[in-house]
Formats: structure tokens, C-alpha cells, sequence
């Protein structure tokens, strides 16, 4: 009782993880099981493949984290899983196998939300702040800016009006003719783009307040693009570069005003479009000149895992909060 030890399962969308973590040393063991490669003919997640993927991943992944950290199903204290957002077969396989590995045994299984995972991650790396902090959570799904006053009290600052950042990314990039899903290939592109040859607009950063829309800078996209020849590779790195950098200028200067508004002088950056090294280039440079820090957890825990869900599991556990217990999943769900 006074270490806990607790399995976290993540299968909201089209990542299987798993991780174990104890109370007193922390991570002992992850893996992870990406579907990207059976999604990408279709250029987008496929929930029906996702769930059954999932059945497919789970159990071995689960065992073999299990036999990495030498430890034995029957210490487990609790296993928490992902209860949502996200797509509402995938979260059933997770809830499933951990509700029946959890009643097998005789111990809690705890619904996690799935944003609260990421906004609990950066505490997986040995230097993170504790609350109050301001997180910035940029993903394929998201885009919102948070007060995290304390374990579980979670303050909405700003959010996107349309797109998420990530879903910009994966549709310009996908118009730019990039393979599935773009974030990555066309951050990768905009490395060889010169800069200012092409300016997108900062949007809604012209005026007061905290939210953001994406959806607009892919049209300016596809409109650039058409005006140019498509078979100089140069011009699309060129595009990619500007709307990379209309992107983390915005998502920078709304951090600012977050930090100004809140007192703040921790943040903190989760979500997969964490993974994106201009934004932490540009986020470490705000902080720097505002007497400010900026934590980024390591990438494989920007992107969707199985430590964080743990992490939260553990949290909520150690915290006698097993609220979770009953419910099964919720495709939507507010933090
Ligand atoms: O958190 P995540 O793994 O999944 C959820 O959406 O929950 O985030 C995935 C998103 C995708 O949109 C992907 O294109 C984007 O993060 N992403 C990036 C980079 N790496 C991943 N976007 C821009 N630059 C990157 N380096
Ligand atoms: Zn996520």
C-alpha cells in the first residue's frame, strides 16, 4: 500500500500503449504499438481497423511490460486505462481489458481522461514543475490552453474555434501532397524551406484572448500552392516553412499572454504537435525572455502512450480518487 503499483492502458485512437509505474521509482516499463502504417492508404484513422488492431496489440503488449519490469500480474494495486475522448470502439477495448484484468484480481480500475494524461506527462521526465503551471496541449484533436492549479482542477484558458494544430499540419501537408498523417513529413520539408518566402497569417492574434483557428491557413495554403509550379520542390518547402512558422508564431504568442494573464511561470507543452522542433525552439525563447521555463516532455510522451494514462492512474490512486470505478467510456467528455 505505501508503493503503489499501477498498469496504465491507452487506446483511444490509434496508438496501443501500455506502461507500468510505481509510486516510489517511477516509470519501470512501456511499450507502444503505433497503427500508422494500417491507417495511412486510407489517409486518415479507420475506427473499425483501430478496435480490432487493438484487440489484436493489447494482451502481448500488456504481457510484455509485464515481463520487462519482472513484475507479476497479482501485485499489481490498480490499472487504469483511457475512458475517453476519443473513438468509442477503440476506448472498449482498453476499458474492457482492463476492467476484466482489474476485476480478475481484485483490485480498482480507474478511467482516465485521456487530455488529463497529457497534461500530467511532463511530470514522467526528472525535471518538471508542480502545478500551478499553464500547458500548452497541441494535438491531432486539440488545441487549448490550461490553467493546471492542482491534481484534477483544470482551468480552460483558450481554445481552437475549428481545427487543431495537428489536424492543420496533417491537412496542409496532405495538400502539399505528403503522406499520411503530415505533422511530421512536413516539419521535416519545412527544415529545407527558406524563410519569409511565403507569410501566412498569425490568425486571431490581432485581438485580446486566448483561442485559436487553424482552418483558415490551410486555404491560404492551397491557394499559395495552385499560384505556384507544384514540381519545384524547392516552392513546397518554401510554403511548408511559412505555414510552420505561422503556426508556432501563434501558438507562441498566445503562451505569452497565457503566462502574462495567469502569473505563471512554469509551462508546459504536451500534445503530439509537442514533437515539433521549431515550436520548442520558439516556446524555450518566450520563456527565456519573460523569466519564465518551458518543460517538454520527451517526444514518445508528446504523442499519445501508455505512461501517462499510468502516471494519471497512479495520481488519482494515491489521491483515494477512484471515482473512474464505474464508469465504462465517453467518446466525448469535457476535462
Ligand atoms: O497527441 P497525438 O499523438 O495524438 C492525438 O491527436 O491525440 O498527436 C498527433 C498529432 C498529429 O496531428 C501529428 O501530425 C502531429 O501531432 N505531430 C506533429 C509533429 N509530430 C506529430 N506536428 C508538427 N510537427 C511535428 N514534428
Ligand atoms: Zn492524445
Amino acid at each position: 500500500p505505501g508503493n503503489p503499483l499501477v498498469l496504465g492502458i491507452e487506446t483511444s485512437c490509434d496508438e496501443t500503449g501500455v506502461a507500468l509505474i510505481d509510486g516510489r521509482n517511477g516509470l519501470l516499463a512501456h511499450a507502444l504499438h503505433s497503427q500508422i502504417a494500417l491507417h495511412a492508404d486510407y489517409g486518415g484513422v479507420v475506427p473499425e481497423l483501430a478496435s480490432r488492431d487493438h484487440v489484436r496489440k493489447l494482451l502481448p503488449l500488456v504481457h510484455a511490460v509485464l515481463d520487462e519490469a519482472g513484475v507479476d500480474a497479482g501485485q499489481l494495486s490498480a490499472v487504469a486505462y483511457t475512458a475517453g475522448p476519443g473513438l468509442v470502439g477503440a476506448l472498449l477495448v482498453g476499458a474492457a481489458t482492463a476492467r476484466a484484468f482489474a476485476f480478475g484480481l481484485g483490485i480498482p480500475a480507474i478511467g482516465v481522461h485521456h487530455m488529463e494524461g497529457h497534461l500530467l506527462a511532463p511530470a514522467l521526465e526528472a525535471e518538471h514543475p508542480e502545478p500551478p503551471y499553464v500547458a500548452l496541449l497541441v494535438s491531432g484533436g486539440h488545441s487549448m490552453l490550461i490553467e493546471v492549479r492542482a491534481l484534477g482542477d483544470y482551468h480552460l484558458l483558450g481554445e481552437t474555434l475549428d481545427d487543431a494544430a495537428g489536424e492543420a499540419f496533417d491537412k496542409t501537408a496532405k495538400l502539399l501532397g505528403l503522406p499520411y498523417p503530415g505533422g511530421p513529413h512536413l516539419a521535416k520539408l519545412a527544415e529545407t524551406g527558406r524563410p519569409g518566402r511565403f507569410r501566412f497569417s498569425r490568425p486571431m492574434t490581432d485581438r485580446p484572448g486566448l483561442d485559436f483557428s487553424f482552418s483558415g491557413l490551410k486555404t491560404q495554403v492551397l491557394l499559395a500552392w495552385q499560384k505556384q509550379d507544384q514540381q519545384d520542390g524547392q516552392v513546397r518547402a518554401d510554403i511548408a516553412r511559412g505555414f510552420e512558422d505561422a503556426v508556432v508564431e501563434t501558438l507562441a504568442i498566445k503562451c505569452g499572454r497565457a503566462l502574462d494573464a495567469t502569473g505563471s511561470k512554469a509551462l508546459v507543452v504536451a500534445g503530439g504537435v509537442g514533437a515539433n522542433r521549431r515550436l520548442r525552439a520558439q516556446l524555450a525563447e518566450l520563456a527565456a525572455s519573460c523569466g519564465a521555463r518551458v518543460y517538454f516532455p520527451r517526444p514518445a510522451f508528446c504523442t499519445d502512450n501508455g505512461a501517462m494514462i499510468a502516471l494519471a492512474g497512479l495520481r488519482r490512486f494515491q489521491a483515494g480518487d477512484l471515482a473512474g470505478v464505474d464508469i465504462g467510456v465517453r467518446p466525448r467528455w469535457p476535462l
